[in-house]
């Protein structure tokens, strides 16, 4: 009986190989043999040796080089293994040339012909450069955030890229941790929502389609509760934590069909992740039953030796395969240990078999078995990248992702007309700092820079006059040696100060441009300090003395302490590292050409020490109390943000009224809608978003004090009025009780709808 199926399986593979090199008749061939996938995944599966199925879990990265003889050692084994079968995917190998090249080696050396699967960190773009993940979750705006993920996709799969390490979907709570650029911010509904636009953006609904690429979901689990956000630290957060904040938006998207999920390097109550067994068996694939591969962070199986959880390297694959991670990205410890770890019984081949089913069944899915060169075409990739659309679109997608923190005075937006502009600061004129961190294939200096952007965007007769006030140094850091970290702000020279202070003086507005380089966030760019680094805040005092009409461009990766800007500066205008088209997205909002509709999706403090900080906290058992010191907050600051998740200002106002629901009590399987009139009470056409938050007031476990659980972004003409209804039900009420389930308990629940976390309008519904 075996013998017969393998004798099918062959013979549908030979059929199958031979097509490789013949599109035409490839076509005939999947429709002749009209086998569905898994059919054709069991069919390869069952020819492979036990050496081949270790080679599809393997992952190396692009450092070795295929255009040349290997460099060294390590690289002379890398080409063997490829050759031998032993490799299923590489990581960093970018361009169609290289891609082809890889791939060559293993269509014309392999028995089996296997194709690699490219893996890339296509995190904000490919080359041309969105917003960072956390600038565009500002926009709340899941059309823009699934196209832009598109784009990213068409280009990447232009330059032979199958596979992005991304989204990043962590719910990240802490403004220390340089990693927070990366994701959606601190609350896991928006982070569910955002992390699926992003996951449908790179796939597509047909992963065999030229312009999609598989996604990732990263990283299982918890990375982004590092202690003291410090990057890769511990993790302790308690099992119901764990469901409720930390889990949801990648049960969202394993439901959405994301291909692959990335597990974390953080421990998460004493186990590392990548050896959990809980998260990655018994949650993801039997949980949730999720049939795509997970594949390892960048070495942390042989890191779990490191963590104190293995002994050995032997033992690290051991854990890691048991606990369901299948691919091992950078660690070797599969290729050198899992062989023997069959043969000698201690790991069953039929763990092996379920990770190669997982990892062949997303190469089929992509089309790379019917054409292992589907994303190596040339034309694509002089034609279909950086194009004028998409640049188009990245200054679209920027200017909806910029969020407007303060405009006390209307000093915004400026007329065009302006007679003299000082366009002053560090990042005023820089090209790179837009650009942020995880650029993928984003060229330094090659964003459209604020002063170029204002330039292009005032009357012929406005002078600009421009100054740096403090100039970028190389950083000399002896500690991070090795580490990409080339520029820094200057800490000790103020030389160049008063030249723009005599700026400021001749001008009408000053705009001043400060905040973060671009690889101040990211990985590994955690700090203790989250104010302005260097003689920034010297430089901003100083102006402020000779004129008052300020508005602060602020460029950053992470929520930054801005307390003495807040309170003293008219205008600030949230930027982020907004990409290719940075300058020009500014310059429409600063001169009114659009009007701003970011909401932050992440809390800024008044000082660091409160971090981590999000509004959707528990109340704890002294929440407040105004006259006694024994209550919950601090002695020497506020406990509220400074500016809190969901705010935004417009050029326009809004208000809110009506809020009503259809009933007020439903059952748990019932639904209840809450709807809320929004008006603009202003004088121009503008958006807003639309929020609902909820709170429970009694559970068998402690409920955050606030909730968001649905959004909405509407477009209102000055006068106009609109109704917007959200439907709460089952799914939206539900959490992971003290039962360990999800379920709706039975109680009173608040609702509030406004404009941020701190909506007013409230009314109450129970469930029964
Ligand atoms: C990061 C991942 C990334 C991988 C590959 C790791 O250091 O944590 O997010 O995808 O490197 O570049």
């Amino acid at each position: 009986m075996k013998i017969i199926y393998q004798i099918v399986a062959l013979s549908f593979l030979m059929l199958l190989f031979t097509n490789c090199n013949n599109k035409k008749e490839n076509i005939s061939t999947s429709s002749f043999l009209n086998n569905n996938i898994e059919h054709k995944v069991d069919s390869v599966l069952a020819l492979m040796t036990l050496k081949e199925k270790v080679g599809q879990m393997v992952q190396y990265n692009g450092s070795w080089d295929v255009t040349g003889p290997p460099s060294n050692v390590s690289d002379k084994d890398k080409l063997e293994n490829l050759k031998n079968g032993g490799v299923g995917s590489m990581l960093n190998v970018v361009s169609v040339r290289k891609v082809r090249e890889a791939q060559k080696i293993v269509m014309e050396n392999t028995r089996l012909k296997i194709p690699l699967i490219f893996g890339y960190d296509v995190i904000h773009g490919f080359k041309t450069i969105f917003p960072i993940p956390l600038g565009e979750s500002a926009s709340w705006d899941l059309k823009i955030i699934k196209k832009s993920a598109r784009i990213a996709a068409k280009e990447a799969s232009a330059s032979g890229i199958n596979w992005t390490f991304a989204p990043m979907i962590d719910v990240s709570r802490d403004a220390r941790w340089g990693r927070i650029m990366e994701g959606s911010g601190e609350d896991p509904f928006l982070t569910s929502k955002i992390g699926v636009a992003r996951v449908l953006g790179f796939q597509g609904n047909d992963l065999s389609k030229n312009f999609t690429i598989a996604a990732c979901a990263k990283h299982f689990a918890g990375y982004g509760f590092a202690e003291a956000g410090r990057d890769y630290n511990t993790v302790n957060v308690g099992i119901h934590e764990l469901h409720n904040a930390i889990l949801p938006p990648f049960k969202a998207v394993a439901k959405a069909g994301v291909a692959t999920f990335m597990n974390a390097f953080n421990e998460i109550d004493g186990v590392p992740s990548t050896g959990s067994e809980n998260l990655q068996r018994t949650i993801l694939k039997e949980g949730w039953k999720w049939d795509g591969f997970v594949v390892s962070d960048w070495g942390s199986i042989g890191e779990m030796i490191t963590h104190g959880y293995a002994k050995d390297k032997k033992q690290a694959a051991e854990l890691a395969v048991k606990a369901g991670s299948d691919m091992d990205m950078e660690s070797y410890v599969y290729q050198n240990y899992l062989e023997k770890l069959v043969k000698e019984g201690k790991v069953d081949i039929s763990l092996l078999n379920d990770a190669v089913k997982r990892i062949l069944r997303v190469k089929f899915k992509l089309g790379l078995f019917d054409d292992p060169y589907k994303y190596c075409n040339e034309k694509r990739e002089k034609t279909e990248i950086f194009t004028k659309e998409n640049q188009d679109f990245a200054r679209e997608d920027a200017k909806k992702s910029i969020v407007l923190l303060k405009n006390s005075t209307n000093l915004l937006p400026i007329n065009k007309k302006i007679k003299t502009i000082a366009v002053i600061g560090p990042l005023a004129d820089d090209k790179d700092a837009p650009i942020g961190n995880w650029r993928a294939k984003g060229g330094s200096n090659s964003a459209v820079s604020l002063l170029e952007g204002v330039k292009s965007a005032v009357s012929k007769n406005t002078k600009i006059i421009y100054q740096k006030g403090c100039v970028l140094v190389k950083k000399d850091d002896k500690q991070h040696t090795g580490f990409l970290f080339p520029l820094t702000f200057n800490t000790t020279d103020k030389s160049d100060i008063p030249a723009a202070v005599n700026a400021a003086k001749e001008a009408e507005v000053v705009i001043l441009a400060i905040g973060e380089v671009a690889l101040q966030t990211g990985e590994g760019r955690s700090q203790a300090k989250i104010g302005f680094s260097g003689v920034q805040q010297d430089l901003l005092e100083a102006i402020y003395k000779v004129n008052k009409n300020i508005v602060i461009v602020l460029m950053n990766g992470r929520p930054m302490q801005i307390t003495w800007a807040a309170e003293h500066v008219p205008s600030i205008l949230e930027c982020w590292h907004l990409g290719s088209q940075s300058g020009n997205a500014i310059a429409d909002v600063l001169f009114g050409d659009y009007n701003p509709s970011g909401k932050l999706p992440v809390s800024f403090p008044y000082h660091v020490g409160q971090e981590p900080l999000y509004y959707n906290h528990k109340n704890t058992g002294r929440p407040f109390n105004p006259v006694n010191v024994t209550y919950s907050g601090y002695t020497d600051s506020p406990k509220i943000a400074l500016f809190p998740f969901g705010y935004g200002l417009s050029y326009t106002t809004f208000d809110y009224k009506n809020l009503k629901l259809d009933k007020s009590e439903m059952n748990k399987d019932g639904s209840i809608k809450a709807s809320v009139e929004v008006t603009n009470t202003g004088k121009i056409e503008g958006e807003e978003v639309v929020q609902m938050y909820i709170r429970d007031l009694v559970g068998s476990l402690t409920r955050p004090v606030r909730e968001l659980k649905g959004f909405e972004k509407i477009s209102l003409k000055s006068g106009e009025t609109k109704t917007v209804t959200f439907t709460l039900n089952r799914e939206l009420l539900q959490f992971y009780t003290a039962n360990n389930k999800w379920e709706v308990e039975p109680g009173d629940f608040n609702v509030w709808i406004g404009g941020s976390s701190k909506a007013k309008l409230m009314t109450s519904f129970t469930v029964k």
